[in-house]
């Protein structure tokens, strides 16, 4: 098998893998710029550790770097326009409702906010693998549905398991 063969192969596999959507938002002067992102990981819980992967040509991923912090906004399924917003070609310039506090920028509304500074940066051959350390957290008390991302398409839950997400009756 070719590597390119090889690499649709991957990509068509491992889009089996179900996942929820976030973005990564950060802000350069009065430039907020961000990316979609389905590479979030939980990775430490003392410290608060998370990491996410980026393109190493990513320019929202160098901005990040370079301001040393950045926050992740997980989204609900209502938000699936911001998540094609930031996921899309776009100019830095964008008007884009956020909200500012203590330094980070985030996106309302959305499932869980983790506010981060970066803790380290590792080379994941065509990525880089950036670990932020939770400085703080914010989620509204009732949790959305989520939104969901599966075989290159967004999606949901499906409405009798969203009905009992909403009530509160999901199994563990
Ligand atoms: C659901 C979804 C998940 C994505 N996850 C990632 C990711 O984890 N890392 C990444 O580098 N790009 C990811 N992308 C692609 C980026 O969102 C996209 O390339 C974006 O335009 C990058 O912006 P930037 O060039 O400002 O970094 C994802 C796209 C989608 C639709």
């Amino acid at each position: 098998m070719s590597t390119e063969d090889k690499i649709v192969s991957y990509r068509r596999l491992f889009g089996r893998f179900a996942t929820g959507v976030a973005v990564v938002l950060a802000e350069d002067g009065n430039n907020v710029v961000g990316l979609t992102v389905n590479s979030l990981t939980s990775v430490s819980l003392n410290p608060l550790l998370l990491l996410f992967c980026a393109r190493n040509e990513s320019e929202s991923a160098a901005t990040v770097l370079r301001v040393g912090r950045f926050s992740v906004n997980v989204l609900t399924a209502h938000q699936e326009a911001i998540a094609r917003h930031f996921a899309g070609p776009r100019t830095t310039t964008t008007k884009f409702n956020c909200q500012r506090s203590e330094g980070f920028v985030s996106i309302p509304a959305s499932a869980a906010v983790f506010r981060c500074t970066v803790e380290g940066v590792h080379l994941g051959g065509d990525h880089r693998i950036i670990i932020g350390r939770v400085i703080d957290m914010i989620g509204p008390d009732e949790c959305n549905p989520p939104l969901l991302y599966h075989q290159g398409r967004y999606t949901e839950l499906e409405l009798d398991m969203e009905e009992k997400f909403l009530a509160g009756t999901e199994q563990r």
